[in-house]
């Protein structure tokens, strides 16, 4: 998709953000948190191709698409079975 676009893919890596916590519920929550932060930058990737490219609009969805499938199995792995919701 970068080089779609003329550009070259950076090769530097980025900080760690690794809290050095190891507890499976806080590991979950950082995890939850990366997914939101992920879908919160496609979806402004979106408003910023909306109308201008199909391909990366295509991509944008997807990848949306993607993150929310994510951010919701993390999600129901850290619900307490009390959390849980009956369906009428
Ligand atoms: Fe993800």
């Amino acid at each position: 998709m970068v080089t779609m676009l003329g550009a070259y893919p950076s090769l530097e890596i980025g900080p760690l953000l690794d809290s050095h916590e190891h507890d499976l519920r806080t590991i979950l929550q950082e995890t939850l948190a990366t997914e939101a932060q992920a879908l919160d930058l496609y979806r402004k990737l979106l408003k910023c191709i909306e109308g201008q490219s199909v391909t990366l609009e295509e991509y944008a969805r997807q990848m949306i698409y993607a993150e929310e499938l994510h951010a919701s199995e993390v999600d129901k792995m850290l619900r307490r079975p009390a959390n849980w919701r009956k369906l009428p």
